[in-house]
């Protein structure tokens, strides 16, 4: 019988001062029935470290190997350094940021994203310094999600980032936000490179799947969408992940059949 991880994915918490017990109903379920737990940024409001610390007294109550990017809010205050630090030393939470880890077979890597837009109107390097620097930000997050990725060995990988890399995950969304909301930019690694799947947050209005130009199939587990889409249901998704196969060559994946299949078991 085939191995698989059960992969639960959440983003966009949000966790606040007064969030103190909030979370527990929603973490019992999912060490109920899940592995491993993927968190898709956004885990605190305002990121500060008091949030970061309610959280992770929060999270240290789930008993499976935790992995986690932040999104654009645990920056808000200018402590992200200090948000994942409390989260890695309170709770254990693996925070990734261009690097990777393998939890249980299943390779994760991870990148906070950036925004710039999609497709042929994605915004270009051209003019002003400013939108240099915007777009600059945009091809580091980039550079950092495709340096993780090569980084994986395990036949089953998964790529976890905060902004979306598609467009096919945020429509939804008021048109006027799209350029906010992620960047084709990061789609471009996850075509090379082929994860069995990648989890994403911050579109709450976005769609909750969604397919990259090579395949790759894009959850959006943001909470606010979730819970809007099942209301009779945990907010959280659980994904299956075989562990199996043989693992891909150091190249960039070209062809078919090195690659898990993930399914959707829930919500
Ligand atoms: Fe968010
Ligand atoms: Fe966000």
């Amino acid at each position: 019988m085939t191995r698989v991880l059960r992969i639960a994915a959440i983003g966009d918490l949000h966790c606040t001062v007064s969030s103190e017990g909030a979370f527990q109903p929603l973490f019992s379920q999912i060490g109920a029935s899940a592995d491993v737990i993927a968190l898709c940024g956004d885990l605190t409001d305002y990121g500060t470290v008091s949030e970061a610390r309610i959280l992770a007294k929060e999270l240290s109550t789930l008993k499976l190997p935790k992995v986690a990017v932040l999104g654009n809010h645990d920056f808000e205050s200018m402590a992200a350094t200090e948000v994942a630090q409390v989260l890695t030393d309170i709770a254990g939470v693996i925070v990734l940021d261009g690097t990777a880890v393998e939890v249980l077979g299943v390779g994760f890597a991870g990148a906070k994203g950036f925004a710039g837009g999609f497709g042929e109107r994605a915004l270009q390097s051209w003019g002003e310094e400013p939108i240099k620097a915007f777009v600059r930000a945009a091809i580091e997050e980039s550079l950092k999600l495709e340096s993780a990725l090569a980084r994986l060995r395990t036949p089953g990988r998964v790529a976890i980032l905060h902004y979306a890399p598609i467009r096919g995950t945020v429509d939804g969304e008021p048109v006027e936000i799209y350029p906010f909301l992620g960047s084709s930019r990061l789609e471009e690694p996850l075509n090379r490179y082929r994860p069995s799947i990648v989890l994403h947050g911050h579109a709450h209005r976005g769609q909750l799947e969604g397919l990259t130009a090579a395949g790759v199939p894009v959850y959006n587990v943001a909470l606010p969408l979730l819970r809007r889409r099942f209301p009779d249901q945990p907010p959280f998704r659980v994904i299956e992940v075989p562990v199996v196969g043989e693992a891909p060559d150091s190249a960039p994946s070209t062809g078919e059949g090195t690659v898990a299949v993930a399914r959707s078991v829930s919500p």
